[in-house]
């Protein structure tokens, strides 16, 4: 069977499912899920994400220039998916999640702090593809939570059960 290329939407699998958080410029926090979101450079470390302009954080990490992504946890998959259906428009969806949050350490952002690992970015370029607005993030500051950081300092990754949702 031969299928049109305009068919294959989202065709790269799998695809990481992230927690993205920012704050407005009047100190409002908002988070949603994201799948569009890769590694874009090894040195200086930066990684993209990709957010459709009529979500609300869109303006949020528009208007700020920063953002923070959270690896996500297999136990989260229910904030997950309110995070991912519900928008912040409409209300204060980690306030209803009863979920806890910092502040970042470089960017003026809130840090998911039930995720086991929070990368602190600032915007240093963007590119309007389709449906979405690509952002690439200069990493500026990773936390990770002690129980999967290795005595060199690095992040065991193997350790995170982390969401696959779908
Ligand atoms: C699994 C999953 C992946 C998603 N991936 C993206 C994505 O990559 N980019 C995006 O803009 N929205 C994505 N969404 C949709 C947003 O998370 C959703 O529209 C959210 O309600 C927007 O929240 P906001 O209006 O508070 O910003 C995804 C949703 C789910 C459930």
């Amino acid at each position: 069977m031969e299928k049109k290329a305009a068919e294959f939407k989202s065709c790269l699998k799998p695809a990481p499912d992230v927690l993205i958080s920012c704050r407005d410029k009047e100190g409002k926090n908002n988070a949603l899920a994201v799948e569009y979101a890769c590694n874009c450079s090894f040195d200086p470390p930066m990684v993209m994400v990709g957010i459709v302009p009529s979500r609300y954080s869109y303006h949020m990490i528009k208007e700020t220039g920063v953002f923070v992504v959270n690896l996500v946890p297999e136990e989260l998959r229910e904030q997950y998916a309110y995070l991912g259906s519900r928008s912040g428009r409409d209300e204060d969806k980690l306030a209803k999640l009863g979920m806890n949050v910092g502040d970042g350490t470089k960017v003026n952002a809130p840090l998911l702090l039930d995720c086991p690992v929070n990368i602190e970015c600032t915007i240093v370029d963007s590119i309007k593809t389709g449906s979405h607005e690509m952002f690439v993030g200069k990493v500026e500051y990773v936390h990770a939570n002690e129980d999967i950081v290795d005595e060199k300092g690095n992040v065991d990754y193997s350790k995170i059960d982390l969401l696959k949702f779908r």
